[in-house]
């Protein structure tokens, strides 16, 4: 008998999502309404941010976010080619040039020795991005922004549920503040389907500063501000719905996926895991292990087709797309490896003890 696929995701939904989208349809109202505020007010409380603004994707999070900074045609804007095209895309919807610097190997983020060198006079900001949920360096990343005068911004699409140790500022005893809690300018998160929790689409701007807020506010309902003109980026009432239900399931997904994480690395010696730093507890959205060639991976990969078993490519690289070929770079060695080196194992939301073993079985050949 063939065993269904292992699918890369499985977001968890129950009957608690339907009563949610039941009694928004039963109001009456279903467009960016009283459901919006409650989510918004709720992810507020969830990650420890004055201000969250619920809107209708990640990307457009991202694009109003790097407005929301100044972020205007002819800027700069240091980032990482090393992740989806949605990162790279937002800089140049602002009609600014990414400027790509390389990652880490270990932790595949933005790599903070590198972020000095590539700002010029023209860079307005610093995107960094939180890849596959590990948050990446905010620390270090955030002291050259300050030293330099640019604004930091998050690609947080993939950390609901990460938390970086900061210092002693008021977080829980233990230090640990959660990927949102005002550590940047903004931070842009994603509820698409392949992430911790979903919308089915959907995105929110975390932000202390109340001019950012009003700001993403006014543009994600036509309003014009600053010269730029206002767009249609709003997040439903049935989407807020069941997002309400979805960020009360975060805290169990996340404990589940950092026990499946454990009992992968303890039984895949071969390979290679991603680093999670001292002060830095991923959500484990996405897991990428790394082979010992290019060559070791691609023949994983087919052994994990063969066996049923959903499996992905390295994380790509902007700079490898037609899209985004002419960003300005120094060379990315470590993006190009880290693409062809790793492949990216499945980590469903429920995962059982056959698809854990079948996914075992395949990578260890
Ligand atoms: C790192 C990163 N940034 C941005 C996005 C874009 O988010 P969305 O699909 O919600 O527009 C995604 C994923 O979808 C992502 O993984």
């Amino acid at each position: 008998m063939r065993h269904p696929q292992v699918p890369m995701a499985r977001p968890l939904m129950g009957p608690e999502e339907a009563a949610a989208v039941a009694r928004v349809l039963a109001s009456g109202w279903v467009m960016q309404g009283p459901e919006v505020e409650a989510f918004e007010a709720d992810f507020a409380r969830a990650v420890g941010a004055p201000h969250a603004a619920a809107v209708s994707s990640g990307t457009a999070a991202l694009h109003l976010a790097l407005l929301a900074v100044g972020v205007r045609p002819g800027d700069e804007v240091v980032t990482v080619s090393h992740s989806f095209i949605a990162t790279a895309n937002s800089v140049r919807l602002c009609g600014a040039t990414p400027v790509f610097v390389d990652i880490e190997a270990g932790t595949f983020n933005m790599d903070p020795a590198r972020v000095e060198a590539a700002i010029t006079p023209h860079t307005r900001a610093i995107l960094c991005v939180h890849q596959m949920g590990m948050p990446c360096d905010l620390a270090a990343i955030g002291a050259v922004a300050t030293a330099r005068g640019v604004a930091l911004v998050e690609d947080a699409a993939c950390a609901a549920g990460s938390e970086v140790r900061a210092g002693s500022d008021g977080a829980g005893s233990d230090g640990w503040q959660a990927i949102g809690r005002p550590h940047s300018d903004a931070a842009c998160f994603s509820f698409h389907p392949r992430k911790l929790i979903t919308t089915g689409d959907g995105g929110m701007v975390t932000t202390r500063d109340a001019a950012v807020d009003e700001r993403i506010r006014a543009w994600r309902s036509h309003g014009t501000r600053d010269g730029v003109y206002g767009l249609n980026y709003r997040m439903t009432d049935l989407q807020a719905a069941v997002g309400r239900v979805q960020l009360g399931r975060l805290p169990g997904l996340v404990v589940e996926r950092r026990r499946l994480v454990e009992e992968l690395r303890r039984r895949l010696p071969t390979v290679a895991f991603p680093v999670e730093p001292l002060w830095a507890r991923s959500n484990w959205q996405s897991l990428c292990v790394r082979f010992s060639s290019a060559n070791a991976a691609a023949a994983a990969r087919a052994r994990l087709e063969a066996a049923g078993v959903a499996a992905r490519p390295g994380i790509t690289n902007a700079h490898e797309e037609p899209a985004q070929r002419d960003g300005l770079r120094a060379p990315l060695p470590e993006s190009e490896r880290a693409h062809r080196e790793c492949v990216l194992l499945p980590l469903p939301s429920g995962m059982t003890a056959d698809e854990l073993n079948r996914v075992v079985g395949a990578v260890e050949g």
